[in-house]
């Protein structure tokens, strides 16, 4: 097992009807900004909840964050914070209003061009205070310190970590997910799936514990996704689907394991030039990852086919092939795409993502082997 640290701020109030909890979250005093998207908090009843929640506070609202958020949208919301004098952010949303709300707390503090932030990796000093109400279980956003950024006029989508954003709470009502599309509940299992994947199908460090965890939430999203989609009101499996996801990516599992990450770096590039959902872009790249490194992969790829899968019997060659199968068969069981001619994206696209990993430099991979090749590789797989 590798050397780690981990540290997890972030206070968890799970279960139903406690949005109602936030009175006692935000002290009285506070100038609160509600942050959310494009508008499913007040078609479902959420914004109604954390209304009457915050009482007498004096409550601002900012909307309109897009899904993969922009820059500009944030810059907009920290001029606002600014001529209102917020100095509480209230997340009322998935991931992409979490992560909005996290570049704008560091964003309020920054004194140079905030792209500084994403672009240069510097060190955060200051962030304002904020909490999150979730209501997308995807990606862990809501007990993590990461964000994910575009730039629209430049097509990044970049990421940046910091201790000072993580939420200082999470509210997790697993009632508010039962409005979610089929579509969105399709991509938050694929997300959850996939972060899990990242930290998991590496190389054996002989760190039984976060394999252990890992399998768990794997096992728990094939053995839920069929019962969501067959009984969407069932509480107990919106709440399961909901833990798993915060648990995927929580820095839990992590935790003495090598990570990969290649596939959400590809996926981030396919947002960024063609506007996939997140989760599309990774149930479309993680199968052509696991067979182009499916010898670097290999001892990991047969523990988790046959402990996830239960492939026991037959060749060890046989038995990876199986178990990457056997990937793409549950991405197709949950209705996502795992073809990139399923949308619509063709070679010529291909060129656009390895020539953008060209420019970039990058060796992505746990042991930083995916090159701009590779990644050429990865996708024509996927065509
Ligand atoms: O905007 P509204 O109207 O709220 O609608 C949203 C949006 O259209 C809708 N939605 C959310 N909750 C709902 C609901 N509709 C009905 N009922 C509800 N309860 O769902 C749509 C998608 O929302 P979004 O927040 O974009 O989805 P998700 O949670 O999947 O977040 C995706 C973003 O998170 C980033 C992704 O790259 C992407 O930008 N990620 C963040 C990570 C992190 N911070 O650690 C890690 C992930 O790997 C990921 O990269
Ligand atoms: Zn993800």
């Amino acid at each position: 097992m590798k050397n780690f640290e981990y540290y997890n701020p972030t206070k968890i109030i799970f279960g139903k009807d406690t949005i109602k909890k936030i009175n006692k979250l935000i002290p009285q005093d506070k100038r609160v900004l509600i942050t959310y998207g494009a508008g499913s908090i007040k078609r479902n009843g959420v914004y109604d909840q954390v209304i009457d929640a915050l009482g007498n506070r004096e409550v601002f609202e900012f909307g309109s964050i897009e899904p993969n958020p922009h820059f500009e949208t944030c810059m907009e919301c920290v001029k606002f914070i600014k001529e209102n004098n917020i100095d509480f952010i209230l997340a009322v949303g998935g991931g992409s209003v979490i992560d909005a709300t996290k570049f704008i707390a560091a964003a309020f503090f920054h004194e140079n061009d905030a792209w500084e932030i994403i672009n240069s990796n510097i060190k955060i000093e200051k962030a304002l205070p904020f909490g999150s109400v979730l209501t997308l279980p995807a990606t862990g956003s809501e007990m993590n310190s990461g964000a994910v950024i575009t730039r629209k006029e430049t097509k990044d989508k970049r990421s940046f970590h910091s201790e000072l954003c993580f939420p200082q709470f999470s509210i997790l009502d697993p009632l508010v997910t039962i409005s979610l599309s089929e579509k969105q509940v399709s991509n938050g299992i694929a997300d959850t799936f996939v972060h899990v994947m990242e930290q998991y199908l590496t190389f054996p460090v002989n760190n039984q514990i976060s394999d252990r965890f890992s399998e768990s939430i794997l096992l728990t999203l094939i053995e839920e996704a069929p019962k969501v989609f067959a009984n969407p009101n069932d509480y107990d499996v919106r709440a399961n689907l909901m833990w798993a996801a915060t648990l995927g990516l929580n820095g839990l599992i992590a935790c003495g394991s090598p990570q990969d990450w290649a596939t959400h770096m590809i996926g981030h590039e396919l947002t960024a030039f063609f506007g996939l959902d997140h989760g599309v872009t990774l149930s479309i790249v993680l199968p052509g990852v696991m067979k182009v490194m499916r010898d670097e992969k290999s001892e990991k790829i047969l523990q988790y086919g046959e402990r996830v899968f239960g492939i026991k019997d037959g060749q060890r060659e046989d038995r990876i092939t199986k178990a990457i199968e056997m990937t793409e068969e549950f991405f197709n069981s949950i209705n996502i795409p795992t073809r990139l001619s399923q949308v619509n994206l063709n070679e010529k696209d291909i060129d656009t993502i390895v020539q953008r990993m060209i420019e970039r430099k990058w060796s992505l991979g746990e042991n930083g082997t995916i090159n701009p090749e590779k990644v050429r590789l990865i996708l024509t797989d996927r065509l």
